[in-house]
């Protein structure tokens, strides 16, 4: 490959280009290849001002993150971006596409930025767990003040060329040529014999107070719970303003290594690498042809249907939805609109928008309306016999070609495939509600299920904003099947002697946005109930015993929704509040059962509940049902909060040890006898070996 950084002239402007497909990042080459080229430039007496630009998409999107966790090679980051701010000739930054991390710390090593007006510019880096370690920390807030800093950098998100120009943070914001633009301003600065501007030598404008960073502090506190380097950034920007630049660089060196060899920023970063893989599917070839989907339509205008026709307005997707009433479909397409309408208050998109959005779905009470759609989406009641008429009427009105794909959470896709003559056609495509905020999509393959489909599936799941992860038929798929297993053995824990908030408490405690109990009062106890009722009809053998949640809903506590579920609610209030009727009745269970309650340890929570899904995620793994340890904990973090700073369950599982793990969890199987408990070949497998699932 050529190299990567190359400097040519344009007259007597110098210019230096970066091309390191596919974002530029700033690996070794290239942080060689841009020190090499300036000193180059500088030695040329011809050159008077010299550009950096980016080729491809973009300027550089930040450090190559591959190489994080190796042996560092010279020149580091930090040392080359001080070489660009020493420069005696003006540098000047043009940034297109995303000057993210090191690459936006590389213009802020210039003296001036030119951005075309569809640039963004961004410190992500607290998203891996780190904070801005090339001299970001110091040098944004010296040019935007510290509480934009502070904003940027903590929050992580990049802004608009605009916004940066209103900022200071860029100095012209061109159209068109991003090359033109930023030579004719160059050429300007040397005929106007403009300054070079060194940003470290800048005082940090605006307020500076303590207040100002302690209120900030407070402010993200119950966001970002668990993780560390939101912190370690607002103490690197407190010492932009306390502290001469020198020591300032030194001190946000000094957190930038601690946030490094931390096993938040290892499992973060374990999440960026994994929520891009998950979008390879081994053994599906990356060129199958897709299908083109113009028009999809959804089945059911309830809450997860509204939700999942959101998901394609918002992407520009045109959506029929259909329901067989008239009064269901019209209270459907009202609480979408109540949906927009609220966003648009938030101020997070335009009436405008709201407007366009419902112009793109279109209300239907006729299945024959859906015989031009490319994508048709059933979510309608988990019942088996529903679904048969559903599909069977998709067969008859769809197109050939259309994708017929069920929302179902725990029903067999290969028996709902059967019901249509086009079984290579048909797949899950599992949402988590809310269906228009929840990133994960498990996207079910059937048995015969064709590539073509897969592939589809997959392109378009990331089209409409989500993280799609492709999974196997088998009751509850990856997920569910998982949570099903913690939530038993929560409910195990609690007839053994836990109280119910001191299982939550636990797994709170560990991250999760709620435990076990306050998630059912939240997804309405009775879905839990109306399934393991049908399983207790369908398969009384294999179907969970009756407990004491069975007892509260049939006492009327649904959870949230009426205000009294595990917990009692107040109205308006989503606190979970200990209940001493839910305290009798568990009390009545116990005594029923002939159980003596017994001191619980959280210690026992803790490992009852996350190895049980340990074993069952290893299991899921040995049956194919997801294709590797990754897509599990994709899954995990997307579609059931797990803490993105624990990188998913088993990655978490290989920190705690999977030896470990598994010794107890043989132990806990010899206690009880529990198939639950019996260890997955797998997992003795790695034990023996001495490995992880990803060591
Ligand atoms: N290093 C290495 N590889 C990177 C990368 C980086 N910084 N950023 C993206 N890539 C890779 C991705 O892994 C992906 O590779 P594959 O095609 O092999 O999967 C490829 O580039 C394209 O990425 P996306 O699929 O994400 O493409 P996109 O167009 O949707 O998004 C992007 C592009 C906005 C740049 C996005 O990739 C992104 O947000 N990247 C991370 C940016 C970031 O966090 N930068 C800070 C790095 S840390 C740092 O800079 C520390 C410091 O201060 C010294």
């Amino acid at each position: 490959m050529s190299h990567p950084v190359s400097l040519s002239r344009d007259s007597d402007i110098g210019v230096i280009r970066i091309n390191y497909p596919p974002v530029n990042a700033l690996g070794h080459g290239v942080r060689e290849g841009l020190q090499n080229c300036l000193r180059e430039a500088l030695a040329d007496d011809d050159i008077k001002a010299v550009v950096v630009i980016g080729e491809g998409k973009t300027f550089p999107a930040g450090a190559d993150i591959r190489e994080f966790g190796k042996p560092p090679q010279q020149p580091v980051l930090p040392a080359v971006i001080d070489e660009y701010e020493a420069s005696d000739k003006p540098v000047i930054a043009a940034i297109h596409g995303t000057a993210l991390g090191g690459g936006l710390e590389v213009a802020l090593g210039c003296d001036y930025r030119v951005a075309l007006d569809s640039a963004r510019l961004g410190l992500p880096e607290v998203k891996l767990g780190l904070l801005p370690g090339a001299g970001g920390t110091q040098r944004l807030p010296r040019l935007v003040g510290a509480q934009k800093a502070l904003e940027m950098i903590v929050g992580g998100n990049p802004i608009k060329a605009a916004e940066a120009r209103e900022l200071g943070l860029v100095d012209e914001v061109v159209s068109g040529d991003l090359l033109e633009g930023a030579l004719a301003f160059a050429r300007k600065l040397v005929a106007d014999g403009a300054p070079l501007r060194k940003i470290s030598e800048l005082d940090v404008p605006g307020d500076t107070s303590a207040e100002l960073f302690d209120h900030f502090e407070q402010s993200i506190a119950r966001k970002q719970r668990g993780f560390k380097a939101p912190f370690s950034c607002i103490k690197a920007v407190k010492a932009a303003v306390e502290l001469p630049y020198d020591k300032g660089v030194e001190r946000e060196r000094e957190l930038f290594f601690k946030l490094m060899v931390s096993s938040e920023s290892a499992a973060q970063r374990h999440v960026f690498f994994a929520e891009r893989e998950v979008a390879k599917v081994p053994g599906l070839d990356k060129d199958t042809p897709k299908r083109e989907i113009k028009q999809a339509a959804v089945i059911g205008a309830g809450t997860m249907g509204g939700g999942i026709a959101m998901n394609f307005a918002n992407a520009g997707i045109a959506v029929k939805i259909l329901e067989v009433k008239e009064e269901a479909l019209e209270k459907g397409i009202a609480l979408i609109r109540k949906n927009y309408e609220n966003t648009a208050k938030k101020g997070r998109i335009s009436q405008e928008q709201v407007e366009q959005r419902m112009a793109l779905i279109q209300p239907t009470l006729s299945y024959d309306d859906l015989s031009d759609v490319d994508l048709v989406i059933e979510a309608v009641f988990e019942n088996m016999d529903v679904k048969k008429a559903v599909f069977s009427e998709l067969d008859r009105v769809c197109k050939p070609g259309a994708i017929l794909a069920t929302n179902t959470s725990t029903l067999d896709v290969n028996r709902i495939a059967s019901f249509t003559n086009r079984p290579e056609d048909v797949m899950g495509m599992h949402f988590f509600s809310p269906a228009n905020v929840m990133k994960l999509l498990e996207n079910v393959r059937g048995e015969k299920t064709s590539d073509e489909v897969i592939a589809t599936v997959m392109d378009l799941s990331r089209r409409i904003g989500k993280v799609g992860v492709l999974v196997g038929v088998c009751h509850g798929f990856v997920g569910n099947r998982m949570l099903h297993k913690r939530q038993a053995e929560a409910i195990q824990l609690v007839n053994e002697g836990a109280s119910p908030e001191q299982v939550d408490k636990v797994l709170f405690d560990l991250g999760f946005p709620m435990g076990p109990f306050a998630m059912s009062d939240l997804a309405g106890m009775d879905v839990g109930y109306r399934i393991r009722e049908e399983l207790r009809k369908e398969d009384p053998d294999n179907a969970p015993p009756r407990n004491w949640t069975d007892e509260l809903v049939e006492a009327g506590r649904l959870g949230q929704k009426t205000q009294a579920g595990v917990f009692d609610y107040k109205e308006g209030d989503r606190t979970p509040v200990p209940s001493p009727d839910v305290d009798g009745i568990i009390e009545q269970y116990r005594s029923d059962n002939g159980i003596a309650p017994r001191e619980i340890s959280d210690q026992e929570i803790l490992e009852r509940c996350m190895y049980v899904m340990v074993n069952e995620g290893a299991r899921i793994l040995e049956e194919g049902i997801a294709a590797r340890p990754l897509d599990v904990d994709v899954i995990w973090i997307y579609g059931y909060g797990f803490p993105v700073y624990r990188g998913g369950v088993l990655f978490w599982a290989d920190q705690v040890g999977v030896k470990t793990i598994h010794d107890k969890i043989n132990e806990i199987y010899q206690q009880t006898g529990s198939d639950v408990w019996k260890p997955a070949k797998l997992l003795s497998e790695l034990a023996e070996q001495g490995k992880g699932f990803y060591r």
